[in-house]
């Protein structure tokens, strides 16, 4: 059984990853739970037993198999290479590698065969990006996508533990009619608010995040030129990311035969009703990519476009269960580099 580390064990996405190890049985040998030095003597439960939390070092990394790292860019890149030249993998949930062509951007119902050309990093896609990869890959095999269209609802847990935190205190000031406090992590209040703002702004008035949703999903797709324009936007939702996706295919395609095509596949729920919709509150806490409000775009020509709603627990299939499934393809398909592996 491989040693498994944890670098950002006290964040929103290591508490998350704490509880999916636990359900899904994940075998683990040792485990280190690991942040920085605020962190360090604080104890966090993993089945039953209180773990210390170190400062990440060296040396608390040096008999790890698996080391899963959730924290900050500055510390994936700080200790990715290290990871990688003490024999043991990377798997990382932040955007520092995603795009570094030695490194697979891995959805494991999507691209797992892409896992077999790792060099000891493996990154996770960005929490909007995992429901969209997922959904396109599955209608592949209907017609291939020619562009998309994507708008995004981002709840405040994307930005971590410390927006989730922003929201409750400025829920409570409203509701105590208090004075809002000064926002810390948003540019503006969020509460009684929505945000066309995720991450900084970039190249062309898009934001980091609005390219990391196309840049990642021609990655993963292994579709370079697909035209993908995105708009995102925080909400005042904890949990769950939700997204509109309008889809333009080469060839006219059959909404009976997306609706089936997309039942089918692995990881996705999808409803038959229009009025029973997913929402945020019905992905929190499940790995299902759930959609519904299925319809033509009628803005597309020959019944060639489709629109949809979609929804995901970005704390889960969005960070924590897909690194954990990515563990558990490289276990499976025996790609780990450690000595316990
Ligand atoms: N939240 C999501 O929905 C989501 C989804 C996909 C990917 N991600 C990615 O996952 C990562 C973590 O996100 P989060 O939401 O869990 O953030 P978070 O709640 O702010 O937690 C950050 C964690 O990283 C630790 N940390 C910060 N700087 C560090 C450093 N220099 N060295 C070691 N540990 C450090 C913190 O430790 P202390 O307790 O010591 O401060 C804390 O445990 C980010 O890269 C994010 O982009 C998040």
């Amino acid at each position: 059984m491989p040693n498994i580390a944890i670098i950002g064990a006290t964040g929103a996405v290591g508490d998350v990853f704490l509880r999916v190890a636990e359900e899904r049985n994940f075998p683990i040998q040792n485990l280190k739970l690991l942040a920085t030095a605020r962190s360090a003597g604080k104890t966090l439960k993993f089945r039953n037993k209180d773990i210390t939390v170190e400062e990440v070092s060296e040396a608390s990394l040096s008999n790890s198999d698996i080391v899963f790292c959730s924290a900050t860019s500055e510390a994936s890149k700080k200790w990715g290479p290290i990871i990688r030249e003490m024999g043991s993998v990377m798997i990382d949930d932040g955007s520092a590698f995603r795009m570094d062509r030695t490194v697979p951007l891995v959805v494991p119902e999507v691209n797992a065969i892409d896992l077999s050309w790792h060099e000891g990093i493996i990154s996770i896609p960005n929490c909007t990006t995992t429901p969209l990869a997922l959904a396109l890959h599955s209608m592949r095999s209907i017609s291939e996508p020619t562009k998309v269209i994507a708008s995004t609802y981002q709840a405040v847990t994307g930005s971590g533990s410390a927006a989730a935190l922003e929201l409750r205190e400025q829920i409570k000031a409203l509701a105590q009619e208090k004075p809002i406090p000064q926002p810390i992590v948003y540019p503006q209040q969020i509460a009684m608010n929505v945000l066309p703002q995720v991450d900084d702004f970039d190249e062309g008035n898009f934001t980091k995040e609005e390219l990391k949703m196309r840049n990642e999903t021609r990655k993963i797709l292994h579709l370079p030129d697909l035209p993908l324009t995105a708009t995102c936007v925080r909400v005042p939702t904890m949990i769950g990311h939700a997204e509109t996706i309008h889809v333009e295919f080469k060839d006219p395609v059959d909404l009976q035969e997306i609706f089936s095509t997309l039942s089918q596949q692995d990881g996705i729920w999808i409803s038959d009703s229009p009025n029973e919709y997913p929402t945020p509150l019905t992905a929190e806490g499940n790995d299902l990519t759930h959609i519904g409000r299925l319809r033509r775009d009628e803005t597309v020509s020959d019944n060639r476009g489709i629109v949809f709603w979609c929804v995901s627990d970005n704390l889960r299939k969005g960070a924590a269960t897909n690194a954990i499934q990515i563990a558990e393809e490289l276990i499976a398909r025996n790609l780990l580099r450690g000595n316990n592996a």
